[in-house]
């Protein structure tokens, strides 16, 4: 997006937390070229000191190593912030069902830590990642905020008790609250790599380096992929918003609809390989479709996302064929 289009006041602090991972990464540089001062909190766990090295000599960017399950930190590192955007969790479904009790430590008890100390240091607007999980079974298609079902995972039960305190903290409290509920982003510096690796990247890496594939189910499930860019301007679009938009949860996604077969052929294809997918088994707790409708999102945050899906993917193979 044109973040020429998107205005703070020019001493405006932002802290980011999760911000050496994937999404987090990405808003510091944003927010950095768009010449505010950042801070970002990270532990590491998941993270990676690389996505955030090049940041390093700018004068207006802070690290902080430190965990947002330990509250001190949470509060020292909110002290003179304007605006916290909150991406610090572990992701992953199938992770959350073998790990529970980790889940509810940090995506929800880091998320309250975050949310108590923004609280307490007055922060202007808590802007934190939620996800689309939170629909859990409900069957309708688009997906719309209100109509959510039968939670499948821990992971997804951690980001609706996120927005439950999301929605808390604005009536209670005062404090401008907006859960974006991310539909499974991809784009540059997301890691391809582990047992817990997101599709896209992992699919491109195995491809580039040679291997096939496996699509996990029959490949005629689809999903609503958002490309980082949108994801990044939903975020300083909530950064925004009015008051009156606080405690509420938005739908972020490109608002499209992609079969897992079709994304498959779309990456062989950009990439020049002919190579057919493996079949597995389907993963527990994976709903079997999900598109967005963005329209709550466009109403009240102005949120009107620039990139689809196949534009989107052709900047992401771009990167990873540079950068792997
Ligand atoms: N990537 C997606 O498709 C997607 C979809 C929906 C929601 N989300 C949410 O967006 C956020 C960012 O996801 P991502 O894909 O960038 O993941 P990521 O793993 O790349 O980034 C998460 C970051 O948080 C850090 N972190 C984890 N636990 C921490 C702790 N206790 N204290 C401090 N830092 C900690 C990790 O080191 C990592 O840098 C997460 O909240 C995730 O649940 C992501």
């Amino acid at each position: 997006m044109s973040y020429s289009e998107v205005k703070f006041d020019k001493d405006a602090v932002f802290l980011v937390t999760g911000g050496a991972g994937f999404i987090g990464s990405n808003l510091v540089e944003a927010l950095l070229r768009m010449g505010h001062k950042v801070r970002c909190l990270d532990n590491l766990s998941t993270g990676k000191q690389e996505n955030v090295d090049m940041f390093m000599d700018d004068p207006n960017y802070t690290f902080i190593k430190g965990d947002i399950t330990d509250l001190d930190t949470c509060m020292k590192a909110c002290e003179g912030v304007d605006y916290v955007m909150n991406e610090a969790a572990w992701g992953s479904v199938p992770r959350s069902i073998e790990m529970p009790l980790y889940y509810e430590k940090v995506n929800i008890g880091g998320t309250l830590n975050m949310m108590e100390a923004a609280r307490q240091n007055h922060v202007k607007k808590f802007v934190y990642a939620s996800s689309s999980s939170v629909y859990g079974d409900h069957p309708v298609l688009p997906k719309k905020e209100g109509q959510e079902g039968n939670l499948l995972s821990p992971y997804a039960l951690t980001k609706r008790v996120d927005e439950e305190y999301g929605k808390l903290y604005y009536k209670l409290y005062g404090l401008d609250t907006y859960g974006l509920r991310y539909f499974n982003v991809f784009g540059r510096r997301q890691d391809p790599n582990g047992a817990y690796a997101a599709v896209i990247p992992k699919f491109i890496k195995q491809l580039l380096d040679g291997e096939t594939p496996t699509i996990n189910g029959d490949g005629k499930q689809s999903r609503d992929f958002t490309y980082i860019e949108n994801v990044i301007e939903g975020n300083l679009k909530a950064c925004l918003a009015s008051h009156e938009a606080g405690g509420q949860a938005y739908n972020i996604a490109a608002g499209g609809r992609e079969y897992l077969i079709d994304m498959y052929h779309k990456i062989t294809t950009a990439l020049g390989k002919d190579v057919e997918p493996n079949f597995g088994p389907d993963r527990a707790g994976d709903i079997k479709h999900s598109n967005a409708d963005i329209s709550k999102a466009a109403e009240f945050l102005g949120y009107h996302p620039e990139y689809d899906f196949e534009c989107g993917i052709k900047e992401a193979i771009d990167w990873y064929r540079e950068n792997l």
